[in-house]
């Protein structure tokens, strides 16, 4: 298995371990991770998902570059199909996903932190889309992502020169949302996704789904959205516990109803 899982209460760490190519994604690494993170999002019990890589030079180097040499058109579609489905599952999950990038996320790598609600990185990152330098170009969704996370002229500038960006230039284009010492990084992404999992997962999840749409479709229908999902939350336990709690000033037992 080249995914390793270690749970830590509501906390799930998801490393990819195959440093021996810097954490590059196989299509073999892929279906896993679709698998691993499918059950995460289905499991009650974790609140929130921390993805890393193995080892202290890569998060993800991207896509296998001797795997993608090898393909046609319809199996680089059915490939850039898989990773856009993980993409898309770790962005719109009911659960918090954490990217803790500790070092290289290129092409792929960078597609799947931008896919991640809330990216750390360590301060030996380095972000890019170097996939122009190949011949080929991101498919699983950088150069929607980049844009919407950072600014349309910096992702032209980052998907076009194949340039790479290291860990305070990608600060302070809001690519990532904080830098920490590599060696702090995963305990400082755990510490956030236990902090994040001891909220109602109900209020987190709503949260989350109003959140995703501030890039998306029409601005009046978002606001709407949003309001019936703060009153909907207004039927819940949790809502009743948090409130009460705060005027009995005591801390609130969140039971995800
Ligand atoms: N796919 C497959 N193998 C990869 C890989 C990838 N995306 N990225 C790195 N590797 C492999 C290298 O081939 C090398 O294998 P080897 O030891 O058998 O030769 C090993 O990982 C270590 O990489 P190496 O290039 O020797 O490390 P480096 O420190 O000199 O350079 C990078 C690091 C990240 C700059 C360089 O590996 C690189 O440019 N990788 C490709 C990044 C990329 O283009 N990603 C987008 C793919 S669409």
């Amino acid at each position: 298995m080249s995914i390793d899982i270690q749970r830590d209460g509501r906390v799930a760490l998801l490393t990819i371990n195959r440093p021996e190519v810097l954490n590059a994604l196989s299509t073999e690494i892929l279906e896993e991770l679709y698998s691993e993170i499918t059950d995460l999002a289905r499991d009650n019990s974790v609140g929130a998902i921390v993805l890393t890589g193995a080892g202290d030079k890569a998060f993800i180097a991207g896509a296998d570059i001797a795997e993608l040499a090898t393909k046609t058109p319809l199996e680089a579609r059915a490939y850039g199909e898989l990773g856009q489905d993980i993409a898309h599952r770790l962005e719109t999950m009911r659960k918090p996903t954490i990217a803790a990038v500790n070092g290289y996320a290129l092409g792929g790598g960078c597609e799947m932190a931008l896919a991640c609600d809330i990216r750390l990185c360590s301060d030996n990152a380095v972000f890019g889309q170097p996939e122009v330098n190949l011949g080929i170009m991101p498919g699983w969704g950088g150069t929607q992502r980049l844009a919407r996370t950072t600014s349309l002229g910096f992702a032209k500038e980052i998907v076009l020169t194949g340039r790479m960006v290291p860990a305070e230039e990608a600060f302070q284009r809001g690519l990532v949302q904080a830098i920490h010492p590599q060696e702090d990084l995963v305990p400082k992404a755990l510490e956030m996704a236990a902090d994040i999992a001891a909220k109602s997962p109900v209020s987190v999840a709503y949260a989350k789904e109003a959140t995703n749409r501030a890039l998306h479709g029409d601005l009046g229908a978002n606001f709407v959205h949003e309001v019936d999902l703060f009153a909907i939350l207004f039927s819940t336990e949790d809502a009743k516990e948090g409130l009460q709690a705060f005027t009995e000033k005591r801390p609130p037992r969140f039971i995800g109803k």
